[in-house]
């Protein structure tokens, strides 16, 4: 039985003080269901979120990392740096990190690189464009992604591995992929896995649906066979809306 997860995602939000708050909501809700719930906090903020949250099951998780151990990458945060701080879970690929910050699939391989041999688990986000799917393209788009930043690792690899389609037209846009649209792409994507590695590993991998998850489409989307789970944005920065969403499955 594959791991249910939802993760939120709160990408440049909340400074300390928000971040106190939105974890203080978070303690406050009722968790329902048998998802695994994650939160992804600014890396300014993981220290504290670790603290506030010791003794509950949510996740702290950070957004992003670089490949290299340590030296002149000003800005950077490395696999070590969060390791130190209590983090064991990294979103790479993100397509925000690709769009504005020039994250190629090559990159992306060092970095998931990086993160195993850290032994760190990773949520790897891809995920087509609009163009992509008005053109009829979006699955070549996504199996590439998937092929050139994964497909050198051994399938034992995959046990740390969970993955997040995010279509880029439905971040943040209020336009969410239809749950037929989630469906047809997650099941291309456990295919695209098994035609590599085989049926046990593709059926043993988590993959998560984001873009515009919201506690009113949340049940309707989990509901698909190869949905797993939930990478959520905006919806993430509020703790009822997150937990109606987590309480979906
Ligand atoms: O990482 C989360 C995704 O980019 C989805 O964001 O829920 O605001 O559309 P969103």
């Amino acid at each position: 039985m594959r791991k249910h997860i939802v993760a939120g995602n709160w990408k440049m939000n909340n400074d300390l003080a928000q971040s106190e708050l939105l974890i203080t909501n978070l303690l406050r809700q009722n968790k329902t269901s048998d998802a695994e719930v994650m939160i992804a906090p600014t890396f300014t903020n993981l220290k504290q979120a670790f603290e506030s949250l010791k003794d509950n099951t949510i996740e702290v998780i950070a957004q992003n990392m670089h490949f290299a151990e340590n030296g002149a990458y000003t800005g950077e945060i490395s696999a070590a740096m969060l390791k130190s701080v209590g983090v064991k879970t990294v979103i790479l690929g993100h397509s925000e990190r690709r769009a504005y910050f020039n994250e190629t699939d090559a990159t992306l391989a060092k970095k998931v690189d990086a993160a195993l041999a850290n032994d760190m688990r990773i949520i790897f986000c891809f995920g087509e464009e609009l163009q992509d799917r008005k053109s009829d393209n979006h699955e070549a788009v996504v199996e590439g992604q998937i092929k050139n930043a994964l497909f050198h690792l051994e399938a034992d690899a995959f046990k740390d591995i969970v993955l997040a389609y995010e279509p880029v037209w439905a971040i943040g846009t209020g336009e969410t992929a239809s749950p037929e649209q989630a469906q047809d792409m997650h099941a291309f994507i456990r295919k695209t896995l098994a035609d590599k590695y085989g049926s046990a590993v593709a059926d043993s991998v988590s993959i998560l649906y984001g873009g515009s998850v919201k506690p009113a489409n949340a049940k309707e989307i989990f509901g698909k066979p190869d949905v797993d789970g939930g990478l959520i944005g905006g919806a993430a920065l509020n703790a009822e809306d997150f937990f109606a969403i987590v309480n979906a499955f």
